[in-house]
């Protein structure tokens, strides 16, 4: 009988311990498999709640864009759950600069506002054109020698 209670507590005990979620504990140092677990008694519901995907970003800067990010460091709660979120708001002729993300692969959901939304390369804007070189140096900062290579490779002029 004692066996019996003990194993069953044991079961209890293992049950409890199979937590199906772990709130970062962002004061430590993260691994490519998260952060550690936050002792329950200090998770709060809070943990489980970002409502900041509801809210536009202020793309009021110099790439006329906002990303409002829901990774671990704003939403501890998806802590070791191999997921995380952003938003990303886009101003017209808004930008993102060319970057990675050296922890993760992304899918990019995009809708848009016209359902004939067109597409512009701004580098064939750019330099498959007959703009003239000084003035793409003066709006892209770029040198004589970089805007003549673009030019040259995308089929550009002048
Ligand atoms: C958006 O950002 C700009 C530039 O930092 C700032 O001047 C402006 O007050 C911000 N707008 C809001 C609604 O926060
Ligand atoms: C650039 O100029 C060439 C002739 O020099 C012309 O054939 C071409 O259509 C022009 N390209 C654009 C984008 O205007």
């Amino acid at each position: 009988m004692l066996l019996f209670v003990c194993l069953f507590a044991l079961l209890i005990s293992s049950s409890s311990h199979a937590a199906d979620f772990c709130v970062a504990k962002l004061k430590g140092a993260g691994n490519p498999a998260g952060y550690a677990c936050r002792m329950p008694s200090k998770v709060t519901v809070d943990d489980f709640v970002f409502t900041g995907l509801g809210v536009a970003g202020n793309t009021t800067n110099i790439i006329s864009a906002a990303v409002t990010p829901a990774f671990v460091q704003q939403f501890p709660g998806v802590n070791g759950l191999g997921l995380s979120m952003a938003r990303l708001d886009l101003a017209p002729a808004g930008v993102i600069p060319m970057h990675t993300h050296p922890g993760a692969s992304e899918v990019l959901f995009v809708s848009f506002s016209d359902p004939d939304p067109g597409l512009q390369i701004t580098d064939f804007a750019f330099f498959a054109n007959n703009l003239s070189s000084e003035l793409l140096e003066k709006s892209t900062f770029l040198d004589d020698a970089q805007v003549k290579k673009l030019k040259k490779v995308l089929g550009g002029t002048g």
